[in-house]
C-alpha cells in the first residue's frame, strides 16, 4: 500500500483564483464525483451536507472556505478585509458543532488575519491561502505521526474494530484511527479489520470499508448491533475509533455508537484505544459534559437515501455524537505520542 492509493478527500485546486476540490461523500462507494466550491456558500454546504466530514477534514474545508469567502472581497483597506474574514468565520462555525477542528482552524484563520503583517489586503489574501494550506499539510503530517506512535498496538493476526470513518476520506492523508492500521500494513503485519456500518449515515458501511479495501487491507462490515456478539466471539483483540472533540480529562466525543462500543469493550476486556491529532483537543472543556452534540434531522434515521424505512409520523432520536468518559478509554493515540492511561495531567502536560 501506498499513500497514493488512498482518496484524497480535499484538495486547493490552482491559485488562490482556484477552487476547492472534494469528493462527494455522501455518494460513495457508488459513485466517485468530485465537488467543485468556489464560494464560501456552497463550502458551508458541503459541510452540513457531510459531502465533507471527519473532524480533521471539516476543519481544513473550513479553513479553505474562508479564503474562499474573502479572496474576492473588493473594499480597499485592510480594516474591512479583516472585518469579513472575522463574518466569514462565523458564518462558517454555523456548519456543524461538534468537531473541535472546524472551530480551531477558524481561530487559526482569524489570528492570521489579525496577527500577519502584511504589505496590503492582496498580501494578506495571499497570507490566508498559505494558512489554509498550511493547516493541510500540517494535517498530512500529524496523520502519519499518530501510524507511527500507534501501529505497535497491531499484532499479526488480530481483530481490530473500528467505528465511522476516521481514515483518509475524514483527514488530509492517512486518517486518524486508520492510520496505525495503514503504517502497521506498510510494515508487513497483516490483520483483519471488523466495521460496524455505522448507523444512520453508515459512514463505516459506506467509507471505511471502501477505504481499507482499496488499500488491500482485510476488512469485514457488520452492523452495529453485532458488536457485542463479535465480541463475544473472540474476534476482537483491539479497538481504535477516532474523535470529534477531547475534552481535558480525556472524556471524547466520538460518532453516535461509539460509547456502546466502548462499553463492549470493557466487559470483554478488550483495549479501547482513541486516536486523535493535537487539534482535537479542546482543554477549555474539563469534562465531556460540556461538549456540544449535533442533533441532526429526524429524516436521516427515517430515511435512507430518500426513500421512508419507518412509519411517516414515528418520533425519532437523532444525536450525531456520543461522549465516552476516558475512564473506558485505554489511551489516547496522538501525533506526540501515546496517552496511557488517560489522565487530566497527562493531557495538559502534553498540549498546554
Ligand atoms: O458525522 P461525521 O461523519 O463527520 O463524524 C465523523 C466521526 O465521528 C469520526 O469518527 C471523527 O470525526 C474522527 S475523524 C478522523
Amino acid at each position: 500500500m501506498t499513500t497514493s492509493t488512498l482518496p484524497k478527500s480535499i484538495e486547493w485546486v490552482g491559485g488562490l483564483d482556484g477552487y476547492v476540490a472534494m469528493i462527494d461523500q455522501t455518494l460513495l462507494p457508488q459513485q466517485t464525483r468530485l465537488i467543485e466550491c468556489r464560494d464560501v456558500e456552497t463550502m458551508w454546504d458541503a459541510i452540513k451536507r457531510l459531502c465533507i466530514r471527519g473532524a480533521p477534514a471539516i476543519g481544513i474545508a473550513a479553513a479553505m472556505g474562508v479564503v474562499l469567502g474573502v479572496r474576492d472581497c473588493s473594499e480597499g483597506d485592510l480594516a474591512s478585509l479583516r472585518m469579513k474574514v472575522g463574518s466569514v468565520c462565523d458564518y462558517l462555525a454555523t456548519s456543524r458543532p461538534t468537531a473541535v477542528n472546524l472551530f480551531w482552524a477558524l481561530n487559526t484563520m482569524r489570528k492570521c488575519a489579525d496577527a500577519a503583517a502584511v504589505e496590503g489586503v492582496d498580501d494578506l489574501k495571499q497570507k490566508l491561502w498559505q494558512q489554509a494550506l498550511g493547516i493541510r499539510d500540517d494535517d498530512a503530517r500529524m496523520c502519519r505521526a499518530i501510524g507511527e506512535a500507534g501501529e505497535h498496538l497491531i499484532q499479526p493476526g488480530q481483530g481490530i474494530l473500528t467505528y465511522c470513518n476516521a481514515g483518509a476520506l475524514a483527514t488530509a492523508e492517512l486518517g486518524t484511527a486508520l492510520a496505525p492500521m495503514y503504517v502497521a500494513y506498510e510494515n508487513g503485519r497483516r490483520f483483519q479489520v471488523y466495521v460496524p456500518e455505522t448507523r444512520p449515515l453508515l459512514q463505516g458501511a459506506r467509507l471505511t470499508t471502501y477505504e481499507l479495501s482499496n488499500a488491500g487491507i482485510d476488512v469485514t462490515l457488520l452492523c452495529d448491533g453485532m458488536v457485542g456478539s463479535l465480541m463475544q466471539a473472540g474476534r476482537v483483540q483491539l479497538v481504535i475509533t477516532g474523535a470529534d472533540r477531547i475534552a481535558a480529562n480525556g472524556d471524547t466525543a466520538n460518532k453516535i455508537g461509539t460509547y456502546s462500543v466502548a462499553v463492549l469493550a470493557r466487559e470483554h476486556g478488550i483495549p479501547f484505544y482513541v486516536a486523535a491529532p493535537g487539534t482535537t483537543f479542546d482543554l477549555s472543556l474539563a469534562d465531556g459534559s460540556g461538549i456540544a452534540i449535533e442533533e441532526r434531522s429526524a429524516e436521516e434515521v427515517t430515511h435512507y437515501r430518500g426513500k421512508p424505512v419507518a412509519p411517516e409520523t414515528i418520533k425519532c432520536y437523532c444525536p450525531a455524537f456520543d461522549v465516552t468518559p476516558a475512564r473506558l478509554i485505554t489511551g489516547l493515540i496522538t501525533d506526540r505520542g501515546v496517552i496511557e492511561p488517560v489522565t487530566c495531567e497527562k493531557i495538559t502536560r502534553m498540549w498546554a
